[in-house]
C-alpha cells in the first residue's frame, strides 16, 4: 500500500499500485477546510471565571496526502519516522531516498483514486461533531474545540501546537488539552509515535527549552486517551455494520458467512519486543463477536506486511484466497483497526483482495466513518476522561518488555505526570 500501513513499508508503496475510490460525500464545509494548514476553529480566551472549560480536543492519526502535492512530503515524513520503519543509523539517509523514488508513482495514484486520502476529511468531521456533543454532555469543560494532529501529513503536530496558541491556549494562559488517538488499540508504532512526536513538540514550543532551562509557568495542561479497543460504543458500531452486510446475503444462509476481522500486521520483532497491539486488536473482535452472539464463525487476520522479515500472520489476502478455495465463499471482510476508511480498505481490501477473490459472496462491512453511533462512542470515551481527571490509563505506564529507547521513557513519564512517573518502568 502507499503507506497505507501505520507499522511497516506498505506494499503498493514499495511496488507503485496504490489506488483508492473515494465514496464518501462529506459536507462543503469540510471542503473547504480540506486544503487548510490546520484545523480552523474560533478563537478562545482562557479566564478567571473558575470554568473549566475550554477544552481542546485533539484527534492524533497517521494522516495521508489530501492532494497529490502532500505526497512527498507524505512518505518523507513517514520513512524518517524510525517508531514506524526502523532504519537503523541509515533512516536520514534511507528515509527521504526511498520517499523521492516512490513519489511520482504515488502522486499518480493519489491522482488516479480523486486526489488524496478520505483521511483529513473524516477526522475533522468526526472531531468536530464529538465536540458538540461534549459541550452538551460536559458544559463544565466547555466549549471543546476540535483540532487534529497528523503524524505524517498536514495538519501536522507542530501546526496543531501553534494553532492552540493562536486560540488562547498556553503561552502563560494554561488550559487543558486532551491528546485522543484514533487508533483504538495501542501500538508503540501508532499511538506510541504521535505521542512522541506531541511530546518532542510540547518541549520545543512551550518547555525548558523553549524557556532558557527551566520550566515555564502557564503551559498547556496535557490528558491523553490513549486506548479504546473494548469500548461498548466502538463494539456497537462495528457490530451494526456488520449487522447490515451480512442482511445482504439470502437469510438462510446468514449464519454460515464467515466473519474475517482484519487489521495491520507488525513485524514479529516488535511484537516480540512486546507491543500490546496484537492483544488488544483481539480483545476488539472478542467484544465484537460477543455482542454478536458468537452466530458466526471468524478469524482475526493481518494485512499489509511486506518484505523478507517474519510478520504477524495469516495475512488477509491468503485467508481469503484459501477459504474461498475451500468452498466457503461467503465471507464479510471487517476493518477493526480503523476508524476511518483510507488506502487500507479502499485499495487494498476492495481493490485487491476482494477484486481477487472474484466472487459476489466475498464483501466488507463498511468503516466507521460519520457513523453517528461511533460519533457517540468518541464523546462518551472523552467524557469518561475529562469526569475522571486521569492524564493517561495506568496501561500506558508500563513499556515494553524489550524497550530500550530513552524517548519512550521520557514521553511516557511527562504524560503519566508527577504522580505517576515514578510508575514508568
Ligand atoms: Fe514499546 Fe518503547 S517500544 S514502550
Amino acid at each position: 500500500m502507499t503507506f497505507r500501513s501505520p507499522f511497516a513499508i506498505p506494499r503498493q508503496l514499495l511496488t507503485g499500485t496504490t489506488s483508492l475510490a473515494s465514496r464518501s460525500a462529506i459536507n462543503g464545509r469540510l471542503r473547504c477546510n480540506q486544503r487548510g494548514l490546520a484545523t480552523v476553529v474560533p478563537p478562545v480566551t482562557q479566564d478567571a471565571t473558575g470554568s473549566k472549560g475550554p477544552t481542546a480536543m485533539v484527534f492524533m492519526n497517521m494522516g495521508g496526502p489530501s492532494t497529490t502535492d502532500e505526497v512527498e512530503d507524505f512518505l518523507s515524513r513517514l520513512f524518517a519516522d524510525g517508531d514506524l520503519i526502523p532504519l537503523g543509523r541509515l533512516q536520514s539517509y534511507l528515509g527521504p531516498l526511498i520517499a523521492r523514488r516512490r513519489t511520482s508513482k504515488i502522486q499518480k495514484q493519489y491522482a488516479d483514486i480523486g486526489g488524496g486520502s478520505p483521511i483529513r476529511k473524516w477526522s475533522e468531521y468526526q472531531c468536530a461533531e464529538m465536540c458538540k456533543l461534549l459541550d452538551k454532555m460536559s458544559p463544565e469543560t466547555a466549549p471543546h474545540k476540535p483540532y487534529v494532529a497528523f503524524r505524517y501529513a498536514a495538519p501536522l503536530t507542530e501546526t496543531m501546537y501553534e494553532q492552540l496558541f493562536a486560540d488562547g491556549f498556553g503561552k502563560g494562559k494554561g488550559g487543558r488539552a486532551v491528546a485522543f488517538t484514533q487508533y483504538p488499540q495501542y501500538s508503540c508504532s501508532t499511538t506510541g509515535s504521535s505521542l512522541n512526536e506531541l511530546w518532542k513538540w510540547r518541549n520545543r514550543l512551550e518547555g525548558k527549552r523553549a524557556n532558557g532551562g527551566s520550566e515555564p509557568a502557564g503551559t498547556i495542561q496535557w490528558s491523553v486517551i490513549d486506548r479504546w479497543p473494548s469500548h461498548s460504543g466502538l463494539v456497537e458500531a462495528f457490530a451494526q455494520n456488520i449487522e447490515a452486510q451480512l442482511k445482504t446475503y439470502p437469510e438462510e444462509k446468514r449464519d454460515e458467512v464467515v466473519l474475517l476481522f482484519s487489521a495491520h500486521s507488525l513485524p514479529m520483532s516488535v511484537v516480540n519486543r512486546g507491543d500490546p497491539y496484537p492483544a488488544e486488536v483481539a480483545a476488539t473482535v472478542h467484544a465484537v463477536m460477543q455482542r454478536l452472539k458468537f452466530k458466526n464463525p471468524y478469524r482475526l487476520c493481518w494485512q499489509s506486511q511486506v518484505g523478507p522479515s517474519a510478520w504477524l500472520g495469516a495475512q488477509t489476502s491468503d485467508t481469503v484466497q484459501e477459504y474461498v478455495k475451500r468452498g466457503q465463499t461467503d465471507l464479510i471482510l471487517v476493518p477493526i483497526a480503523f476508524t476511518s476508511d483510507h488506502i487500507e480498505t479502499l485499495y487494498e481490501l476492495d481493490q485487491e483482495v476482494i477484486h481477487e477473490a472474484n466472487n459476489p459472496g466475498v464483501k466488507r462491512a463498511e468503516s466507521l466513518n460519520g457513523n453517528p453511533v461511533f460519533i457517540q462512542a468518541l464523546a462518551d470515551i472523552a467524557h469518561d476522561h475529562l469526569q475522571k481527571g486521569e492524564l493517561c490509563s495506568r496501561q500506558m505506564t508500563l513499556r515494553c518488555q524489550g524497550c530500550t529507547s530513552e524517548r519512550c521513557l521520557g514521553q511516557k513519564k511527562f504524560f503519566a505526570g508527577q504522580e505517576q512517573a515514578s510508575m514508568v518502568i
